[in-house]
């Protein structure tokens, strides 16, 4: 359990600013030697982690699980996967974290458990009409057999969000066909969820990261509305959809703020919520979870004027609710930034992963200047910054890994048309050769390609101009430079986005084709090497301004 520690603060509010290290536990270091990440892994990299200068880390799901969805398919809540640990191995991870002063967030994964969940179970056995059924969402089909699924509803992962059972019913599961959704109706499912953050909370963590945080509750009226495509971020919800972002899901979340302030300082939340940006705030209200993803920069191509609005849009927005904003630039749901960054324009990067077969043409160095620039860019911002394992080595998505490899549901369930989100997850190298590149003694789950050993931990640390020394530069500074959140635009040409936070700190990036002068003053980093003392394209500099003192 627990104990009380001296290196980390009591200050309520020390997550405003937060940097957190996305860990995707079964591909950042394997103690075991079976191909796959573990909690011992993590543990014996501390001293990297703490290398990095983050406040945080957000371990994304280790519960037991069959991995039909890389660990979002839940099958306990409160334990560990054997494959990646015991309660023991987290306990010392979380003091080994602790000690050094960073702080934990675990994943919550509320809409949705695993078949395998002893609930889920216990529904399928119980059969047709039992009360163990009412814990998750069955129905009658439509037709004249009930042969028909019982509404249009799609699934994420394609194509219906319905499964017949050999008995008749149906069940709803809005990701895979493993991954069942639980009925937020149900008072035994709230009490439940209740149960595992104060289990959790016990145990030391910090934070939570809430899946899918907007689907919790869904309208579940006969007959069933039709719902026939995802959210239309053209047509901003209202509250009333028939599955997402519907106006009862905060008082769930006021009751975990509850249980949030029962700790010392009260633990923190972050919700994925895939809305637009007015609702995705009301998730970040401090009666609510508090703080919520904004995954703008994940999506946005690498354009000044995009960049612009994102950051005054969500600066505004957090400050509206008493919130800070948060930055996302690469996680494990979507292509690395550092190969995004360089598809041809109009290209989100959906098309890129398409099962065509092979790696796509792109400019890998020009991707990797953009990510570095886009990087530094986002850490000069006011708020919290996630990053994503590996993003810190500058690493590539793998996108041309074997189609007998791939995990991901979404490559079976789409026909095989989209690779879906594996290349993103491929195990971290952390050494120039040998097997799995240090991460392990045995084959990686997913296999790396040659040139990992180039990005590895060992070829980067302590080389000059890499990108993993750019990033503990980047940390070091602004731990230094960000003690407000002051956040201002300074006047600068279209091409460049320029702005002051406190301290005379400034952060300058240019999208434009021609090099620029800096602000005069300090410079502090660069993402990228200066072109006779101006800043070239897609490049970010920090600079320390002389700020005017107060009796002058
Ligand atoms: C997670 C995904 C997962 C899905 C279903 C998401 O938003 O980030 O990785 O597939 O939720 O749990």
């Amino acid at each position: 359990m627990a104990a009380d520690n001296d290196v980390l603060s009591k200050d309520p509010d020390w997550w405003r600013q937060a940097v957190i290290y996305q860990i995707y536990p079964r591909s950042f270091a394997d103690a075991d030697g079976d191909g796959l990440g573990d909690l011992k892994g993590i543990t014996s990299r501390v001293p990297y982690l703490a290398s990095l200068g983050i406040d945080a880390v957000w371990l994304s799901p280790f519960y037991p699980s069959e991995l039909a969805d890389g660990g979002y398919d839940v099958a306990h809540y409160r334990e560990v996967d054997p494959k990646l640990g015991t309660l023991e191995h987290f306990d010392e991870l979380i003091a080994a974290l602790h000690a050094v002063g960073i702080r934990m967030f675990v994943d919550i994964v509320p809409n949705h458990s695993s078949d395998q969940h002893e609930w889920f179970q216990a529904a399928l056995a119980a059969g047709p009409g039992s009360p163990e059924r009412e814990r998750y969402i069955f129905r009658k089909g439509l037709g004249e057999h009930g042969e028909l699924p019982p509404s249009d509803w799609p699934s994420h992962f394609g194509p219906t969000a319905w499964d017949r059972l050999p008995d008749g019913d149906w069940y709803l599961h809005l990701f895979a066909p493993e991954q069942p959704d639980f009925n937020w109706d149900h008072p035994e499912v709230r009490e439940d969820f209740l149960t595992t953050l104060r289990f959790w909370s016990d145990r030391g963590v910090d934070g939570f990261r809430i899946d899918v945080a907007h689907a919790l509750t869904k309208d579940l009226t006969e007959p069933l509305r039709s719902k026939a495509a995802f959210i239309d971020f053209d047509n901003p919800l209202t509250g009333d959809d028939v599955l997402f972002d519907r106006n009862e899901v905060h008082d769930i979340y006021r009751s975990w703020r509850e249980v949030f302030n029962e700790y010392d300082p009260p633990r923190v939340a972050v919700a994925e919520a895939y809305v637009r940006a007015e609702r995705r705030m009301l998730y970040a209200r401090p009666d609510s979870l508090g703080q919520a993803f904004n995954f703008d920069l994940l999506v946005s191509p690498w354009q000044v004027e995009t960049y612009r609005t994102v950051i005054t849009d969500n600066v505004l927005l957090a400050e509206g609710v008493g919130a800070s904003s948060t930055w996302v630039l690469s996680n494990h749901d979507k292509v690395r930034h550092a190969s995004r960054l360089a598809l041809p324009p109009g290209d989100d990067g959906t098309r890129w992963v398409d099962s065509d077969g092979h790696d796509p043409e792109i400019d890998r160095d020009l991707g990797l200047r953009r990510a570095r620039a886009a990087t530094l860019l986002m850490l000069a911002l006011p708020g919290s910054s996630y990053i994503y394992q590996g993003e810190e080595l500058g690493l590539h998505e793998v996108a041309d890994l074997p189609a007998e490899a791939l995990q991901d549901p979404i490559f079976k369930r789409t026909g095989e048309l989209h690779k879906g989100r594996d290349g993103c997850r491929v195990p971290l190298p952390w050494t120039t050769s040998g097997p799995s590149f240090g991460f392990g003694t045995a084959a990686p789950h997913l296999p790396q390609p040659s040139w990992f050993g180039a990005s590895s931990v060992e070829a980067e640390d302590g080389a000059e101009g890499s990108t993993l020394e750019l990033y503990r530069t980047a940390l070091r500074l602004r731990r230094q430079f960000a003690t407000t959140e002051a956040f201002e635009w300074v006047a600068s040409s279209p091409e460049v986005l320029l702005f002051r936070r406190g301290n005379g700190w400034h952060c300058i990036t240019n999208f434009g084709t021609a090099a620029v002068a800096l602000p005069e003053g300090t410079l502090l980093v660069t993402s990228g090497e200066l072109d006779d003392g101006l800043l070239p394209t897609d490049t970010t500099a920090w600079v320390a301004v002389e700020e005017p003192s107060a009796t002058s």
